[in-house]
């Protein structure tokens, strides 16, 4: 059943003097409906892949996608809370990982949404989906926060690298190749750039 809600914007136009209805120019808000398209549900599109075969991947690539959108959060909180003396270069590094981790997130839901599912999108449902622990609200000092960054790519790699498997077996190229190309090879190369922060190497003296 439709819902509406009560208040203006009833009246769809006005009778003219000549009696023809004209359009308003009241912007039509607050309108409500019912769900085109229920979370976890398939609307199959002619790809040649099985219902079954989508609504796996589907449910696959939405863990994935709510454990990405939960990286790139991290990525933006760290960004922001950095404190020290390599400030500068890891205030930009995690923002630069921010932004490539956003464009995997468009990648994995435009994919969802093309096999016929539906993306999950939100703060709460993706916290509700995602295994990366939350963490606390405030400040922690540099090795915690790239503690806490790697632990969550290496959820996302082990993840990523038998969804991918699991696709191939069902003949679903396309979300192999999203899974290998995009998902694993994003996050491999960011856990590199991270994980260099954390060797315990001289500044000054060799020995
Ligand atoms: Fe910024």
């Amino acid at each position: 059943m439709a819902h509406r809600l009560t208040g203006g914007n009833r009246t769809a136009g006005h009778r003219s003097t000549a009696g023809r209805s004209t359009p308003s120019a009241r912007p039509r808000t607050g309108q409500r409906a019912q769900e085109l398209q229920e979370y976890g549900s398939i609307t199959a599109l002619p790809i040649g892949l099985e219902e079954t075969v989508c609504k796996r991947s589907v449910e696959a690539l939405n863990q994935t996608l709510a454990d990405a959108i939960a990286i790139r959060d991290l990525y933006k909180k760290h960004h922001w809370q950095v404190a020290g003396q390599t400030f500068y270069q890891l205030h930009l590094l995690f923002d630069k990982h921010y932004a490539e981790q956003s464009k995997l997130i468009d990648v994995i839901a435009e994919r969802i949404q093309l096999l016929g599912g539906v993306s999950v999108a939100m703060a709460a449902d993706v916290a509700e989906t995602t295994l990366i622990p939350r963490p606390p609200k405030g400040r922690e000092p540099v090795p915690v926060q790239i503690s806490r960054l790697l632990h969550a790519h290496e959820i996302v790699l082990k993840e990523a690298r038998t969804m991918a498997r699991l696709a191939a077996e069902r003949e679903d190229d396309g979300t192999n190749d999203v899974l290998v190309s995009d998902v694993i090879r994003t996050n491999e190369l960011q856990v590199w750039f991270v994980a260099e922060h954390v060797v315990d190497t001289p500044v000054v003296r060799a020995e």
